[in-house]
């Protein structure tokens, strides 16, 4: 394996970002984070949790890695492949695990009708690039090694490359999940993204979160 394929331009330092960053760096990855201010205390705080890593322009940890996650709020995920270039991310594994949320009301919505998603958009920006949807149905809390006391969660995941999901799996093998669900190719992240407004509102009306989704009965 080359040093670029086991370099991972996390893009935003958020929780999300700094979430999957330590289980990258866990794995052995090199963790270059993008931000769009690499002095900012946000982006201090990221790279001191995660040993290691350090951070680049969002193009340039792109151009570095070989996989990129694309950890942005919807309202900043269209600049943020723009401002990353889709040339630097051609050819690599995009993780998308974004939520098309408008916090404008008083409970979140999708921002998009169901007829698109995020996975999809990011996919027209990035056709070059394998996307594959994962994450973005559990709270970042849960998003390495997830521990449930009732029970063992799923990572359910959407993209049109095998081998790229393949990778995703193996990824998620490594933070201690158990096999993904595979959904389908990238169109089927309208359902995941879906799903994660239903999280939403059972957060919201339960006034929990740290719940997330099991299938049981699984063929095996
Ligand atoms: N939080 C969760 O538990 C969770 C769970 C599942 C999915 N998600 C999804 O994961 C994504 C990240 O969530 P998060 O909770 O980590 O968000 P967050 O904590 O708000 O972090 C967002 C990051 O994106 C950067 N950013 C904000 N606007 C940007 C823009 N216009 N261009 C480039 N970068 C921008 C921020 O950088 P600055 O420091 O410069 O502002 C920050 O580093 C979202 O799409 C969310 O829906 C979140």
């Amino acid at each position: 394996m080359s040093n670029t394929e086991k370099t991972v331009a996390i893009l935003g330092n958020g929780v999300v970002g700094t979430t999957l960053a330590k289980g990258f760096a866990a794995l052995g990855y090199q963790v270059i984070f993008g931000t769009r201010d690499v002095r900012s205390a946000k982006t201090r705080a990221a790279l001191d949790a995660v040993p290691g890593a350090r951070a680049a322009s969002f193009a340039e940890a792109s151009s570095a890695s070989g996989i990129a996650v694309l950890a942005v709020p919807w309202s900043g995920l269209e600049a943020a492949i723009f401002t990353a270039g889709p040339d630097n991310l051609a050819g690599k594994l995009v993780i998308d695990p974004s939520n098309p949320l408008d916090f404008a009301g008083e409970v979140p919505q999708l921002a998009i009708p169901a007829t698109d998603s995020a996975g999809e958009l990011v996919q027209r920006l990035l056709p070059e690039s394998q996307v594959v949807k994962a994450f973005n149905i559990v709270t970042a809390a849960h998003m390495v090694q997830p521990r449930l006391a009732d029970g063992t969660p799923d990572m359910l995941i959407a993209g049109n490359d095998a081998g790229a999901k393949a990778r995703v799996a193996q990824i998620l093998k490594g933070f201690g999940w158990r096999a993904p669900i595979d959904v389908g190719p990238i169109g089927a992240s309208r359902l995941l993204e879906s799903l994660a407004m239903l999280w939403v509102i059972y957060g919201v009306r339960n006034d929990h979160w740290t719940h997330a989704f099991s299938v049981l009965g699984q063929k095996r």
